[in-house]
């Protein structure tokens, strides 16, 4: 059997990551995340491409680091390809061609959407890996996608949002009250200890398996308003029932297409990705699910939640073993789809 060292490098939103990858273990996996957007409610983007240029060597510096390894020792380059900010991904895209130009190593472009799918094949002890097929939802900052996964790099989107993705209702919603960005986690925090009954936010009617956000999102921002105009301290005085109110709709419309989406597909070992399968609800709703419905389901590590770049790396892996490579002509991608 081979040594394969992956270096893996994500770098198309707000996150600067670059992990380690030995035969699909993890080494090492560093994330700087910027917290220059904090202040301006959300990810700017020429912001984002200069903290990625300050932050990129050092980032991967300390992966080779905590790895043990020298530049010297890897196999190949795995990095996010996109979709994501042209920005962003240009830092990430121009460093990893010119890390394997001088490495004379092999270069392998990954897409981010497949690899927070394909993060349920990072080797980990006592982590059982799904089996083919199964349904994966990957709900993130930027993406909110119900894929028919039937081998590692043959997938099938069969639904998606029509308008905002799960990770801006909740960051919205978020801004919406007060909260700093991301809210995602915030409002995780708060729900714990509110009622989810306390008040009532609407459902969207969509057709199929697609979701939407954006009228969720109006519908919080109408409320909050009208509450706060009759009660200025309405927010301090409800933001826990607020936001479990919230997560708790939220969790409900991607529940309802999960089920929608196993009952029509027959399958039943679902899997979860991105930065809201972090959110304590939605793993709990899911874990439910077993016993509710029988299905089997597979939720990542945190650290493999949020952006990172392990998962680039798995994905790398396992392109390697393929002998899939990409040539030094290859460009980033805003959009991508697979
Ligand atoms: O995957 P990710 O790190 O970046 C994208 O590719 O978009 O996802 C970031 C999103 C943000 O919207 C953030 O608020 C959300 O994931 N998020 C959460 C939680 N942790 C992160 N949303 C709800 N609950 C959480 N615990
Ligand atoms: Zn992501």
């Amino acid at each position: 059997s081979q040594n394969v060292y992956i270096l893996g490098i994500e770098s198309s939103c707000d996150d600067t990551a670059a992990a380690v990858l030995y035969n699909g273990t993890v080494l090492s996996n560093v994330v700087a995340t910027q917290k220059i957007h904090e202040q301006y409610g959300g990810v700017v983007p020429e912001l984002a491409s200069r903290a990625h240029q300050q932050n990129i060597v050092p980032v991967i510096d300390q992966a080779l680091k905590q790895a043990g390894i020298s530049k010297s020792q890897l196999s190949a380059i795995a990095f996010t390809k996109g979709p994501g900010l042209m920005g962003s991904l240009l830092v990430g895209t121009s460093f990893a061609k010119s890390l394997a130009l001088a490495l004379d190593i092999p270069l392998i472009d990954i897409d981010h959407m497949q690899a927070h799918i394909l993060a349920h094949f990072i080797e980990e002890e006592n982590y059982t890996k799904p089996t083919f097929p199964f349904l994966a939802m990957t709900i993130s900052g930027g993406h909110t996608q119900i894929v028919r996964v039937t081998d590692h790099f043959q997938m099938e989107v069969i639904g998606q949002t029509l308008d905002d993705a799960v990770g801006e209702a909740f960051d919205k919603s978020a801004k919406t009250l007060g909260l700093p960005y991301p809210g995602g986690p915030l409002i995780d925090k708060y729900a714990k200890s509110g009622n989810p009954k306390a008040f009532q936010f609407t459902k969207p009617k969509v057709n199929g398996l697609n979701f939407s956000f954006s009228g969720l999102k109006t519908n919080v921002l109408y409320f909050i308003q009208k509450q706060v105009k009759e009660n200025p301290n309405f927010i301090k005085e409800n933001l826990e029932d607020i936001c479990a109110s919230l997560q708790y709709t939220i969790i409900n419309i991607l529940m309802d297409g999960l089920k929608k989406a196993s009952k029509e597909t027959g399958i039943k070992s679902i899997a979860i990705g991105g930065g809201v399968s972090a959110n304590s609800g939605i793993r709990k709703a899911l874990k439910d699910g077993e016993q509710k419905y029988g299905w089997t389901t597979f939720i990542p590590k945190f650290e493999y939640t949020t952006d990172n770049a392990a998962m680039i790396g798995i994905v790398g892996y396992l392109k390697f073993l393929n002998n899939e490579f990409t040539d030094m002509s290859v460009v980033a991608k805003a959009r991508t789809k697979f």
